[in-house]
């Protein structure tokens, strides 16, 4: 009788120690949570600030100079100029590329587009640039929902995620098709992205000697679920790739 008793005592205060150690890994994870929250928030104000300052400062300072350059070259003395003048207009389309290549940096830091006109004109824009770039590459575009139907909060997320399942793509995919879809379904509304590329196994052998695992994905995965919404990856070798990001239309997030 008494063994038993001793028996009993010992495994509460097991079951006790493990209630403390879920409790204590509940709580890491809560923390490693509200950090991230915090990481992202932090990377996209950063964002924010640097696009603005190419914006105002770098890409200003370019035009200025492209306006000067072609003011001296206009104003040239004709006697013997020729040859500065020619020399001075090689400049022009460096300039003006350079300007391009701010101009690029700046909507990739954060599209004024998205602020100015939502997120189906920003993913619009994403995919014929993607198409632009990779041109031997189909980018199907299916945007079955109005802008009004997709929160206000999920904006940003959605072309972030686009933004890394497009950029992974052109990086590790080497497909001819892809898909991108954001569509509303009873009380969800669903991001997908899929490609007909290489695929990967990420828990399997097949996966290059060299391989190391990026952020992109588990950036991804985040920004989905502190947004409240769900997220998977999908990857077969030889088939292509599929990321999904769904969110619930509760009230909350619904603008019904
Ligand atoms: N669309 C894709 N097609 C093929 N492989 C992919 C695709 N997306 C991701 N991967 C694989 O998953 C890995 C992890 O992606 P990610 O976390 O974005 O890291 P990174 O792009 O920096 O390598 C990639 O290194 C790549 O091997
Ligand atoms: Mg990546």
């Amino acid at each position: 009788m008494g063994g038993k008793t001793a028996f009993l005592v010992f495994s509460l205060e097991e079951v006790t120690d493990r209630q403390a150690a879920e409790e204590a890994l509940r709580k890491s994870e809560r923390q490693l949570r509200t950090l991230t929250d915090q990481l992202i928030d932090v990377q996209e104000n950063e964002r924010k600030r640097i696009a603005r300052e190419v914006h105002d400062s770098l890409g200003a300072s370019l035009s200025a100079l492209k306006y000067k350059l072609e003011d001296l070259i206009h104003n040239l003395p004709q006697k013997d100029s020729r040859q500065i003048g020619e020399t001075l207009g090689s400049l022009i389309p460096i300039i003006q590329e350079t300007i391009g290549e701010a101009r690029r940096m700046q909507n990739d830091l954060r599209p004024p587009l998205l602020d100015d006109l939502g997120i189906l004109p920003t993913l619009s824009w994403l995919s014929r640039r993607f198409q632009k770039i990779y041109s031997r590459v189909t980018v199907e575009q299916h945007l079955e929902v109005r802008e009004e139907d997709v929160p206000e909060r999920l904006k940003l997320p959605i072309f972030r995620i686009t933004q890394e399942a497009l950029n992974n793509i052109g990086k590790h995919a080497r497909a001819t098709q892809v898909r991108i879809s954001l569509s509303r379904e009873q009380k969800k509304l669903n991001l997908v992205v899929r490609d007909n590329g290489a695929g990967i196994n990420l828990k399997g052998p097949s996966k290059p000697a060299d391989w190391l695992p990026g952020i992109g994905l588990s950036v991804m995965k985040e920004r989905t679920t502190l947004s409240g919404g769900s997220f998977s990856f999908e990857s077969h070798p030889g088939k292509g790739t599929m990321i999904e990001a769904s969110w619930p239309l509760n009230k909350e997030n619904s603008v019904e």
